[in-house]
């Protein structure tokens, strides 16, 4: 015979079978929550409600209590005040990655521009979808070198209704490109190979996180392809000790400006270089 439990119950439960995760009482309400895809104001007025059959929640809260993400165990994750599907083959976006997004809309005033867009390291599609939904008549090419990325971001597109504007293509940094670019945009991996990370990260794409010896090293890749290809602006995300080498890097040639920001934390997090 199943078990059957009054909410108020099941949320005591799946607290307690959380043990150790932080903020516990409300991590419980977002699972049941998403598995009952019911919203705040369903799980305050029905604290009475029986529920049966909950066998696949109970696998869920045993997966958040090893510590993998919550957003890959509900495959969705708010960004920009938007819903995501989010999958294990992608990065879950970061809030950070926000101020990415506005520093761009920032630089392009005329939001009707024609411009052509091109992301690099593409993700779940979250900037690229963002940055098509404000200027409605760009084009926008995204890259990723993940398959699986890849198919998470088309899902995202296609929930968005962006199939026509944004082209997802499969290789490395600008090598799929032949298309002359307005505006190169990029949140690429930047951690140093080899550091160690808590241990939620280790259920996200390495490739999604570690930029190599130093982790800069894609960063410096894609400023060499804006100066050879003579692109506009470049925006890009890096790593918080990451400004001084960058600086360094563009030392000797010329561009318009190179402007960096900070995060929500006050650490440096990007930068936009215009030629
Ligand atoms: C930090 S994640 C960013 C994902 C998404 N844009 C976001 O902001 O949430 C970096 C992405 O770059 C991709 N990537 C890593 N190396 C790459 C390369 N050489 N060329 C293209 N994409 C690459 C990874 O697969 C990953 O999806």
């Amino acid at each position: 015979m199943q078990h059957r439990y009054l909410v108020k119950e099941l949320l005591l439960k799946i607290t307690k079978m959380l043990g150790d995760i932080q903020r516990a009482p409300r991590e419980a309400q977002l699972l049941l929550m998403a598995y009952l895809n019911v919203d705040e104001l369903w799980l305050i007025t029905n604290q009475e409600k029986e529920l049966v059959d909950v066998d696949k929640l109970f696998e869920w809260v045993q997966r958040r209590s090893a510590n993998e993400p919550l957003e890959y165990i509900t495959k969705s994750v708010s960004f920009y005040s938007e819903e995501f599907y989010i999958d294990k083959g992608a990065l879950i976006p970061r809030p950070e990655t926000e101020l990415l997004i506005d520093e761009v809309i920032k630089r392009v005033k005329d939001k009707d521009t024609a411009f052509t867009f091109v992301e690099v390291g593409v993700g779940s599609g979250i900037i690229s979808i963002l940055l098509a939904k404000h200027f409605a008549n760009a084009k926008f090419i995204a890259v990723d070198i993940s398959k699986e990325a890849l198919k998470v971001a088309q899902i995202n597109i296609e929930r968005f209704g962006l199939q026509e504007r944004i082209e997802l293509r499969l290789g490395s940094l600008l090598e799929p490109i032949d298309e002359d670019i307005d505006y190169l945009v990029s949140n690429p991996p930047y951690i140093e190979n080899g550091v160690s990370l808590e241990t939620n990260l280790s259920y996200e794409p390495q490739n999604a996180l570690f930029g190599g010896e130093i982790g800069d090293e894609l960063i410096k890749q894609l400023l060499d392809e804006v100066l050879k290809q003579k692109i506009k602006f470049f925006s890009c995300e890096m790593g918080y000790d990451q400004k001084d080498r960058i600086q360094d890097y563009l030392n000797k040639t010329d561009f318009k400006s190179l402007d960096f920001y900070k995060d929500y934390s006050n650490f440096d997090r990007g930068f936009t270089l215009e030629l």
